[in-house]
């Protein structure tokens, strides 16, 4: 018997719909919020507010994509968090006012988790869906988190190594700042890095023990760079913009390969898969492809749909979930911190 799951996402800036059928996606509706730009960063308030507005259109047209009406879903998963309380409350909200009105059981997802099962959605239009085999290592790399997690199975996650300051994804987010490129500032640094050259200039690493991560350090080390640089010559950041960002970028995907290589030789594991929003950047999917080869792993690169917020990977998820017998039940609320959520 076929089973459809509708996924709510709402967790930070970006509101999602998505419908899959037995691990197929049949909708992925996404509808990002402009409204931030001008204060270049995520305001929850406004943010939640967004999400009352979008989340009945988006998923009234992931239903319609999918050629289905709400009675026709088995059960209905939603992020239940980490993320903004106010933004994880108006997708928990609506999920649970759907379910009393359809009768259809509730998925509470972890974010996270569905970061990291985004390699199993499968895509009706591709020839061949390949998914990761147990066990593998899922490097997670997001505006939120920096994580390296063992999957031993669809619901089985042990974190092995995370960062104990900044994530990667505000790193990135910092130095587009910095450089005064806007917000979100990931995708902009990438695009400049590619003009430029990646060993122009030097910032520090972090010497952290065992397979945690640190970005507070480099990002600081770049601020004190471009400081003493722009005392000498106002225009320095302008004329290096391409080189800062190659070098920058450089620097964060060594820092990330260099302990995602350590977890692998000390796990043995050689499949390895990378989710979340920073895995959309053009020079880590290239390194970990580049690296792979060399090493021997069997690499998941995920669509670039897939990488930031999105709710497939939360209708994936949940499917899982619910395949397994888990439903919630309809009191329950929203967490923003992901220590309250295994
Ligand atoms: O997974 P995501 O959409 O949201 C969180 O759960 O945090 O990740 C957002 C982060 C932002 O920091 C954004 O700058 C970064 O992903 N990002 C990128 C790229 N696209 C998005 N970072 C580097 N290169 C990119 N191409
Ligand atoms: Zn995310």
């Amino acid at each position: 018997m076929s089973l459809t799951i509708l996924g709510i996402e709402s967790s930070c800036d970006d509101t999602s719909a998505a419908v899959i059928r037995d691990e197929f996606l049949l909708s992925n509706v996404m509808s990002n919020q402009d409204v931030h730009m001008k204060y270049g960063g995520v305001v929850p308030e406004l943010a939640s507010r967004a999400h009352q507005q979008n989340i009945l259109p988006v998923v009234d047209q992931a239903l319609k994509m999918a050629g289905i009406s709400a009675e026709d879903v088995d059960a209905i998963a939603f992020t239940r968090g980490p993320g903004l309380l106010g933004s994880l409350l108006v997708g928990t909200s609506f999920a649970k006012g759907l379910s009393i009105a359809t009768g259809k059981p509730l998925i509470d997802v972890n974010h996270l988790q569905g970061h990291i099962l985004s390699h199993f959605i499968k895509v009706p239009e591709r020839e061949i869906n390949v998914q990761p085999n147990f066990p593998y290592l899922s490097l997670l790399v997001s505006g939120g988190h920096t994580q390296i997690t063992r999957v031993d199975s669809h619901l089985s996650f042990k974190l092995i190594g995370e960062t104990i300051d900044d994530a990667v994804g505000e790193a990135f987010d910092k130095c587009a700042k910095i450089i005064g490129l806007g917000y979100p500032g990931g995708p902009m640094v990438d695009k400049l890095a590619q003009e430029g050259d990646k060993s122009a200039f030097k910032f520090a690493k972090p010497r952290v023990e065992g397979l945690n991560y640190s970005f507070s350090g480099v990002k600081t080390s770049l601020l004190y760079f471009l400081r003493d640089k722009i005392s000498e010559d106002a225009d320095f950041i302008n004329r290096n913009k391409e080189d800062l960002c190659a070098s920058f970028q450089h620097t964060l995907i060594e820092i990330l390969m260099d302990k995602l290589c350590k977890a692998s030789e000390s796990t043995g594991i050689k499949e390895i898969a990378i989710a979340g929003g920073v895995s959309a950047n053009s020079g880590l999917r290239e390194r970990i492809i580049s690296e792979g080869e060399k090493r021997g792993w069997i690499t998941h690169i995920p669509e670039l749909r897939f990488t930031t917020d999105n709710a497939a990977m939360i209708a994936i998820a949940g499917y899982y979930k619910y395949i397994s017998g888990h439903t919630a039940n309809n009191d329950i609320i929203p967490v923003s911190r992901s220590g309250d959520y295994s």
